[in-house]
């Protein structure tokens, strides 16, 4: 059995669109993918991906799911083997459960739900602390008064007040019948060194963490005293419960607008996400002050394709964090930013224009982030070549961040254009940028993959992920068997015109590659359809009994075939064409997405050269161009 943290690590890495990009071709179309079907034959795309909700469906057909669904489908997976296809697609380590879990796991898991039962309880306590106790009414509440934020938000974000003394809720969740090690563990309390406990915020409002599901798992805490000496915030340590890097303020309230929205604005701090919902902008986040991590991007590309980061008026501010955006492009996101005037934060800013003019500030001063960043570049580096020559690397190296190979592509050649630079010359920089990443060995090269976990597995070049080709080299087989002999056009074969299209390509399946091999000689050879008893009586019973089983097949789509493509009277001639000329493309189709990978592979080895590197991604390109046509003709073999 697949452990239950596998599945999920499997369901939040996997981009649905890529997914399915292994087999279809799919073109942008707003905020979908649009692509010609493959479970069903057609001439005009209706297959929609929808990659924020991680789902396809297609119009015609009904065909719908989520990328699971879709390996299971297309490649006759049962659902462990589309997970184990995955979690090799993106480089996840597969961990089994076993079938009892261990006491120490059940332990583990008893302790999560009572330090979420325990989180629960302390935000309801600093919520009536601030709601209904006269300290915190007179100092928390008033602050937040004071502060413009509403009672609606106070209860929408579950803000809270901690007292002053110090023990008051390490001591009340004591005689609540926590234990003191739990309290420990959830860094709500802290041991002093004589041995007692006493509260980590005291004194603060306090601003609870939510996972998606809308549980507490930790605390923000602000000051409100003006000691320097204190820290502004005092947040939850890293817990069981609450792991700083992979957490979105926000993100649980923001959820459905920044689906509904297709964006989602990214600011700084707690109150600048409040700020935001009080003038009616839900869909916002905050990244809390840090840089952004791996774990907090691939979140956000789950719910949004785009994100608007809202900079703070503060010019190093901006340069400082320009770098941080790259981790966007590189899980795939498309980045815009706004510039706030001088001195003003999103929270200030809001409340100062009130919602509409903020809205439409927002509308009138979104630009692209790459155009955004030459520009800021190219005005910092005036007049000074050298300023000018960093420059250039630094959006070389942020244009290699995008990971869509199109859309680094396009990006290249408008960069390329502002910079005053040839194309080429641009190129060439990405792709230096590029390459240097993947010696490294950190890269995310098309895929966001992480680096496999095991300490082992640095300097091995990761397993190619190969999704086996036998379902679509077993359909080959059946075609000749069933129809070897039949004629597809005027001039041509079905048998000759199957050897002559898959002559060089290389078979998984044993058996269908010594079946295949017999009908590629007797017709080389002697022009001939072979014998289909020759098959039947094989001395290879496996053999045999595949090509029986074959032979005897009945082809599931022909059933169909007139209400799929409104041919009221399709000839036997049309619609064997059509067959024959699918499967053919759809197996190359497997090979060439088969040799892309090995190129990938390849392009992820330590030691190569610049020239090498070069070639490889060449015959990258090249493939991806046949994988194109091939996706395409699939489309348009059906269509006459
Ligand atoms: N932050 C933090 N610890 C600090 C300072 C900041 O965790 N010592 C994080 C908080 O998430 C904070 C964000 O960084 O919300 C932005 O910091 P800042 O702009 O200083 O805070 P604001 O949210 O603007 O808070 P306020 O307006 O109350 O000063
Ligand atoms: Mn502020």
């Amino acid at each position: 059995m697949i452990s239950r943290s596998t599945i999920d690590r499997v369901m939040e890495t996997a981009r649905i669109e890529e997914v399915v990009g292994d087999f279809v071709t799919l073109k942008k179309r707003g905020s979908n993918y649009i692509g010609l079907c493959p479970f069903h034959n057609e001439k005009s795309p209706s297959f929609t991906v929808t990659a924020h909700k991680g789902i396809y469906k297609c119009f015609g057909c009904g065909a719908s799911g989520n990328a699971v669904g879709f390996l299971m489908e297309h490649e006759h997976l049962a659902y462990p083997d589309a997970i184990k296809a995955l979690a090799a697609r993106y480089n996840i380590a597969v961990e089994e459960d076993a079938r009892e879990l261990t006491e120490d796991r059940k332990a583990e898991l008893s302790e999560r739900d009572r330090q979420y039962n325990l989180h629960g309880f302390a935000q309801s306590y600093f919520h009536l602390q601030l709601t209904e106790t006269d300290e915190g009414k007179a100092i928390g509440l008033s602050y937040f008064r004071e502060r413009g934020i509403t009672e609606e938000s106070i209860v929408k974000f579950g803000l809270g007040y901690s007292p002053e003394a110090y023990e008051a809720f390490s001591g009340f969740a004591s005689t609540s019948d926590f234990k003191e090690a739990e309290l420990e563990a959830s860094g709500l309390s802290i041991r002093t060194q004589r041995g007692s406990l006493i509260d980590r915020f005291r004194g603060r409002v306090i601003f609870p963490f939510y996972n998606l599901s809308g549980k507490v798992i930790g605390f923000g805490g602000r000051t409100l005293k003006n000691d320097k000496k204190e820290a502004k915030y005092l947040n939850s340590p890293e817990t069981l419960l609450y792991k700083k890097s992979e957490t979105l303020y926000g993100l649980f309230q923001a959820k459905k607008a920044i689906q509904k929205n297709e964006n989602c604005y990214l600011v700084e701090g707690y109150t600048d996400v409040i700020g935001l919902h009080q003038v009616g902008i839900e869909n916002v986040a905050a990244s809390s002050g840090t840089s952004l991590t791996q774990e907090q991007a691939r979140l956000l590309h789950r719910f949004s394709k785009k994100v608007t980061v809202i900079y703070d008026g503060d010019y190093a501010g901006i340069k400082a964090s320009l770098r941080g955006i790259n981790i966007l492009l590189e899980n795939d996101l498309q980045v815009a930013v706004v510039p706030l005037p001088e001195g003003e934060d999103p929270d200030s800013y809001s409340r100062k224009l009130g919602a509409s003019e903020f809205k439409a500030y927002l509308d009138a001063q979104t630009t692209d982030f790459v155009r955004f960043k030459v520009d800021l570049l190219l005005k910092d580096a005036a007049g000074d070549p050298i300023k000018k020559s960093e420059a250039i690397h630094d959006l070389a190296e942020t244009v290699s961040f995008i990971s869509d190979p199109i859309t680094r592509a396009t990006y290249s050649s408008s960069t390329a254009d502002m910079l005053g630079l040839t194309e080429q010359l641009f190129i060439q920089a990405v792709n230096q940028h590029q390459f240097a990443r993947q010696k490294r060995g950190n890269s995310a090269y098309r895929e966001g993959a992480e680096p496999l976990p095991t300490p082992t597995a640095p300097t091995a070049a990761p397993q190619a992920p190969v999704l086996n080709d036998e379902p679509q080299e077993a359909d080959i087989i059946r075609i000749l068997l069933q129809y070897g002999d039949s004629a597809l056009t005027e001039e041509q074969g079905v048998l000759e015109f199957v050897v002559e299209m898959l002559d060089e390509i290389e078979w998984d399946g044993p058996i269908y590659e010594k079946i295949f091999r017999a009908f590629e000689k007797a017709w080389k050879e002697e022009q001939l359809f072979p014998d289909r008893n020759l098959f039947f009586n094989h001395d290879d019973k496996d053999l045999a009994h595949t090509a029986l089983h074959l032979y005897a097949h009945e082809y599931q789509l022909s059933a169909n075939w007139e209400a799929r493509h409104e041919i009221l009277t399709p000839t036997k001639e049309i619609k064997l064409h059509a067959e024959v000329t699918s499967a053919v493309t759809r197996l190359n189709l497997k090979k060439v997405v088969g040799m892309m990978r090995a190129c990938e592979n390849k392009m992820k080895e330590a030691d190569l050269t610049v020239e090498a590197q070069e070639a490889l991604l060449t015959e990258y390109m090249g493939l991806k161009e046949i994988h194109r046509s091939l996706a395409s003709a699939l489309g348009t073999s059906i269509s006459h």
